[in-house]
């Protein structure tokens, strides 16, 4: 932190797999939190970078290409595209949004893996992997089916038996098939790969979790318990054509591996690194990335903030720290790591072949961005898992955002059209509600503050809430309305201190439903350069617009969601299994 307490950080969610539109779980559990996070450090005034990617490598962009008929770059052109354009509609503030199948992406991972070779830290070795002989190809685990050897069921995965849930290696199945031809022709076959050697690290990774003793409780206890169990050297190449190709020193294609590429969750973190690289060079500054990345470059000085769901804690605080710790090269390591568990569809799973549950696209054809964002922030997943259900997404709007944010708002601004010539008027002195307000405000921005420096996403909507109702208080304490008829000026302090705390109440608004505090603000009046975070120890916040500024309401903020309207959606989408 410099003198001034502006802080660097650098933000990064979970990169999304190319593959699908995601659902609001999806975007609940890394982005949509990442980009509060984002919004609310900036308006902070700190240096902040946010940055994404799709994660492009892998069997199912490979498959599902096949399916398309197309080849897997043009799969995955169109499919970043719809990514890209979700996000951008879903107000998310990347300042990056890159793809882990560029070219900056494939550079790096293969710089890295030649580091971790001349340190010894990788090995080739051979495996024993199903092959289909029909399709010409190696398996993946969970591409081959066949009979669990301990329970007999005849669909279990190579990977686990989803029937009594045990842990099977593919080559154990009981009469195996491939997921991909269906063929049974299916055989062992002997196959080479690198081997990252982690348990050369292990003792390295551990001293490093153990001191990074501020990480969130859910995430420390995931990385802890891999940890415990002993790290297992790793595969990092598979054989596939699609990915990042696996060199040789010299450059070329390295011998025995000129049909394999390497794993994509080796690849996909470096894709952090990469997007920066590529976000510095589109800026037209290309070293600046290493502020963030390099320490011995300033990156040491950065904070560094990942968001991610439960599943993916442990490629997090040990398979990619095992890559940037194992190069030896001075590279930024996690800071704070922010960990969801699962937003679920009425307690269950979300699917698309079942309709169940609202994918990013469509949910924007039935209610603007905040809407969403509102309800999934009050409701993330922190403690543990949330459901999604269409009723409490209902109260959460026309209660929160309709009676409490959007009244207040709507009829201060429409009560000052009408009686003080859409001014925020200037006579009077404030009183007792004025300072009971003041009050109210001080101690509460402090803890909202407090909220998001913890990263502690639904504390600090339901303290944003508090704020608003807290306002709604105040006027029922002042009435304006009613004083104005036998005290102009008294009515005149109430709608200043109102038209004030609307003001505030858009710029706290700003980091979760950022379309709607934009409106409120530019209602106001408030240019873009006097929106930042407000100071609560500020005692000029309820007189902070100057008297006379001219205000103009702006249209309805929210719509109430009807009964007909959750019907019809539940009939849809889902509801109550
Ligand atoms: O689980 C997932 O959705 C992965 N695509 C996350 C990758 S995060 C990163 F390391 F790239
Ligand atoms: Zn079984």
């Amino acid at each position: 932190m410099t003198d001034t307490g502006k802080r660097r950080i650098l933000i990064t969610s979970a990169l999304p797999y190319i593959n699908g539109v995601k659902h609001l779980g999806n975007l609940a559990g890394s982005m949509l939190p990442a980009d509060v996070y984002a919004r609310v450090t900036r308006l902070m005034g700190h240096e902040v970078i946010y940055i994404c990617a799709t994660d492009e490598h892998g069997t199912p962009a490979e498959l599902a290409a096949q399916a398309a008929g197309i080849s897997v770059k043009e799969y995955c052109d169109a499919q970043h595209e719809i990514q890209r354009k979700a996000g951008e509609q879903f107000l998310l503030s990347y300042d990056f949004f890159g793809r882990s199948s560029g070219e900056s992406n494939h550079r790096l991972t293969q710089e890295f893996a030649q580091v971790l070779e001349a340190n010894g830290l990788i090995e080739e070795r051979t495996s024993t992997q199903v092959y289909d002989v029909e399709a010409g190809r190696f398996l993946p685990d969970r591409y081959v089916e066949g009979t669990c050897p301990h329970c007999g069921y005849e669909k279990a995965r190579g990977d686990q038996c989803d029937n009594c849930g045990r842990l099977l290696d593919p080559i154990d199945l009981i009469d195996p098939y491939s997921v991909v031809s269906g063929s049974h022709n299916v055989e062992p076959r002997e196959t080479r790969h690198l081997f990252l050697l982690q348990s050369k690290l292990e003792d390295d990774i551990r001293s490093w979790v153990e001191a990074s003793d501020h990480w969130p409780q859910l995430a420390r206890s995931i990385a802890l318990k891999w940890l415990d169990e002993g790290l297992r050297d790793r595969s990092i190449t598979r054989d596939l054509s699609w990915g990042v190709p696996v060199i040789g020193a010299d450059g070329n294609p390295r011998e025995g591996f000129e049909n394999k590429v390497f794993y994509v969750w080796f690849d996909a973190p470096i894709e952090y690194i990469a997007a920066t690289q590529d976000w510095a060079e589109a800026k037209g500054e290309p070293e600046a990335w290493r502020a963030f990345w390099d320490t011995s470059a300033g990156a040491n000085e950065t904070e560094y903030v990942e968001f991610m769901g439960k599943d993916n804690v442990a490629f997090h605080t040990v398979s990619f720290p095992a890559t940037l710790i194992g190069s030896k090269q001075p590279w930024k390591l996690v800071d704070k790591l922010k960990a969801f568990n699962w937003v679920t569809w009425y307690g269950g799973k979300f699917s698309t072949s079942q309709n169940r549950g609202v994918f990013m696209d469509q949910a924007l054809d039935l209610l603007p961005t905040d809407y969403w964002r509102w309800y999934l922030i009050a409701n993330a997943p922190e403690g543990s898992d949330a459901a999604f259900t269409w009723e409490g997404f209902q109260a959460a709007v026309n209660s929160d955002l309709a009676n409490v944010l959007g009244n207040f708002v709507n009829r201060i601004t429409r009560y000052t059209a009408s009686k003080f010539d859409g001014q925020v008027p200037a006579a009077g002195t404030p009183g007792e509600d004025e300072a009971w307000i003041a009050e109210e405000l001080a101690t509460r921005l402090k803890a909202l503050s407090e909220h998001y420096g913890a990263m502690e996403f639904r504390k600090a909507a339901a303290e944003t809430r508090a704020i608003w109702a807290a306002g709604n208080e105040y006027l029922t304490r002042a009435e304006p309305w009613v004083k104005y008829k036998s005290d102009v000026d008294a009515a005149a302090v109430g709608v200043r201190t109102g038209l004030n705390l609307a003001a505030i109440f858009g710029i706290i608004a700003q980091p979760i439903i950022p379309a709607t505090a934009s409106r409120i603000l530019d209602a106001l009046g408030i240019p873009e350069g006097n929106r930042n975070w407000p100071d609560h120890e500020d005692d000029g916040l309820l007189d902070a617009l100057p008297r006379g500024l001219a205000i103009t309401p702006p249209d309805v903020l929210f719509v109430k969601i009807e009964d007909s309207q959750v019907a019809e959606w539940t009939e849809r989408f889902g509801g109550e299994a």
